[in-house]
């Protein structure tokens, strides 16, 4: 394997130049930066980004946490999130926790020993000891896809509630009072809480009475959607609309409704959650709530790379907009 001397070597010049190269390329003249650097490809040097680490205190690499690469909107923010990150010349390290607590904890610790410059979370955590540790070593890093508006951590997100207004609001106005809801557990989401918030508020500002029987937690893909639709499908008096806490979840339910022989729309309206591209092209195209998750990951990632050149003032809190996408998942409500 190739060694710095070698580099020096055929680039005709000092060790020590050539680690300015690695490390401080700015300081380094161009010329002799590219000779240097036509070295290091000739001989195949591959610079250690932890030992460049130890002279800069910096690996110019952020640790990126999602729940799971399976749903199509956390891809989205990541697209966002690499963009800007590459921009500033620096690279992503992603781990999936499987929204699963223990397993966000164990990443967050193999990232801080691989000397990330920050973190991006999409966290699991309800508890958030993991991230009160992180703020007490004074360790950058973002939320993302937080409900969190205040307080000492910076964070970028979205109004859940709203949204989980907007979208019953649509259903109420369509005539529908049997309005199901089909909820990412609340054990791993507080999106998905502030989701079934606004949902149950517009049901009271609707004067529709809140029937508990008609809310089911789910996971957040498809697993066990189908059931759950089906289950509340098989009652007496069936929902004739349902809201699902994403756009996966929707994608089950309206499957799961075709099976039990209703139709969509006209049998069961659906709205759905995050407007991944996706949802545009299924059948019938689903009516949901947009939040602009690319944007979301850049914005997280402009915050964190600030973070990591300087210590804010104060924590950043941004919330982005939601929006209404109505497609032909919804439909007014037909009386028997
Ligand atoms: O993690 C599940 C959901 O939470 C995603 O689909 C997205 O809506 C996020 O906010």
């Amino acid at each position: 394997m190739a060694t710095i001397h070698d580099v020096a070597k055929i680039a005709g010049v000092s060790t020590a130049t050539v680690s300015r190269v690695i490390n401080l390329p700015h300081k380094v003249r161009p010329e002799t930066r590219e000779r240097v650097e036509r070295a290091m490809k000739v001989c195949r040097y591959q610079y250690n980004a932890l030992a460049r680490g130890f002279v800069t205190k910096r690996t110019n690499t952020i640790g990126l946490i999602m729940p799971t690469i399976s749903n199509p909107v956390f891809a989205e923010s990541t697209r966002g999130i690499q963009d800007v990150a590459g921009q500033s010349d620096f690279h992503v390290i992603l781990g999936n926790s499987y929204y699963d607590g223990d397993k966000e904890a164990k990443l967050i610790e193999v990232l801080r020993e691989r000397q990330v410059d920050g973190l991006i979370i999409t966290s699991t955590n309800m508890k958030g000891d993991i991230l009160r540790r992180l703020l007490r070593d004074d360790f950058p890093f973002v939320l993302l896809y937080s409900t969190v508006r205040k307080g000492p951590m910076s964070a970028v997100g979205v109004d859940n509630f709203l949204g989980g207004y907007m979208a019953t609001e649509h259903l109420a106005g369509l005539g529908h009072t049997r309005i199901a809801m089909l909820a990412g557990s609340f054990n791993i989401s507080d999106r998905s809480f502030h989701r079934w918030h606004g949902y149950k508020k517009c049901l009271k500002d609707y004067g529709i009475p809140y029937d508990p029987s008609l809310l089911k937690q789910t996971g957040f893909g498809l697993g066990s959607v189908k059931e759950c639709i089906q289950a509340l499908l098989s009652k007496d008096r069936p929902p004739t609309a349902v809201f699902c806490s994403n756009d996966l979840v929707a994608l089950g339910a309206m499957e799961g409704a075709r099976e039990k022989g209703f139709r969509v729309p006209e049998d069961l309206s659906v709205v759905g959650f995050d407007g991944m591209p996706l949802s545009s092209y299924v059948y019938p195209r689903l009516t949901t709530v947009y939040q602009p998750a690319y944007d979301m990951g850049r914005r997280a990632a402009d915050i964190l790379l600030a973070q990591t050149r300087e210590k804010p003032d104060k924590p950043v809190h941004d919330m982005l907009d939601v929006q209404l996408v109505v497609r032909d998942s919804t439909a007014p409500l037909v009386s028997p």
